[in-house]
């Protein structure tokens, strides 16, 4: 069997890491200034993280969210305190596609509604929903198209509020990246993302922070859109949150509740991808 091609690899083998530095399979060392993508937060094979992720898999790598796990209690808490959300509710799921799904479907549950906004050259994942958001036509397959998601210039508040004027009833929910990744370093400035909060606000549409690549501390507040000085309604993490281990969530307001069976996955939260996740923060 082979490979299904779809990346275009850099002809190198990694065959070791630490902290800042890879090895390829010639011994040859590098500083890694790309993290594989964004995703190495403390170093590669940090050894707290290392430990962790050992003693967790002499007890129990996994079980499924059919059961109590503390350690998402723990990490929920620790999340909070961290973010400065204390008040807010965490999802965890696998990618950051995942979260966006997550998001996106939550909020429509929330409102009743389907319409939603997203900017240009925004990257929101590969996945159903979080693809139709996203501003690239190569990524998205002809079932993925939808008239539901409308893409609005990015830091254009004139088009925003004339959008929210003309259907701002029918929106559930906008979705923008505090500095967009894929499609560039693209910063929203701190009076869109209080434009947006404000439209959200009077209209009923939830705000949903893309912090998937600029969140978790990469920008020196907790998630980028904290610059604002507004909160948005979910969040959205994925990336730098396991330092390699596979591990997203979506941390969600108050007012927001909860439905049993509304959002649910096999793997999100199980005891490894938290043990993971954990030691990340100090
Ligand atoms: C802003 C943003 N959102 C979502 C995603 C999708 O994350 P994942 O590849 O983990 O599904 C990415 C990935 O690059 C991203 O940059």
């Amino acid at each position: 069997m082979n490979l299904f091609d779809v990346y275009p690899t850099n002809d190198i083998i990694i065959s070791k890491a630490k902290g800042s530095y890879v090895w390829d399979d010639k011994g040859e060392q590098y500083l890694d200034l790309y993290g594989g993508h964004a995703v190495i937060s403390i170093g590669h094979t940090h050894p707290h993280w290392v430990q962790r992720i050992e003693d967790q898999l002499e007890r129990i790598a996994f079980y499924s969210n059919s059961i109590k796990i503390p350690l998402q209690q723990q990490l929920a808490e620790k999340l909070g305190k961290i973010s400065g959300k204390k008040d807010y509710q965490l999802f965890l799921c696998n990618s950051g596609a995942e979260a966006n799904e997550n998001a996106l479907k939550l909020a429509s549950f929330h409102n009743g509604r389907k319409k939603i906004v997203a900017f240009s050259k925004a990257f929101h994942g590969r996945t159903s929903l979080a693809v139709s958001a996203t501003d690239n036509k190569n990524y998205i397959a002809p079932v993925n198209e939808t008239d539901n998601v409308i893409f609005l210039p990015y830091n254009d508040e004139a088009a925003l509020e004339d959008c929210f004027a003309k259907i701002g009833e029918e929106i559930s929910a906008v979705i923008i990246e505090g500095i967009q990744g894929v499609g560039g370093i693209n910063v929203a400035s701190n009076s869109f993302l209080k434009k947006i909060r404000t439209l959200c606000d009077e209209c009923g549409a939830v705000y949903i922070a893309d912090s998937v690549q600029c969140g978790y501390g990469r920008s020196g507040k907790f998630f980028s859109h904290d610059f604002a000085g507004v909160n948005a309604d979910i969040y959205t993490m994925a990336k730098g949150m396991g330092n390699g281990f596979p591990v997203a969530g979506i941390i969600i307001a108050p007012h927001i509740k909860p439905k049993h069976f509304q959002l649910g996955t096999t793997f999100g939260g199980n005891h490894l991808a938290c043990a993971a996740t954990l030691p990340c923060w100090k």
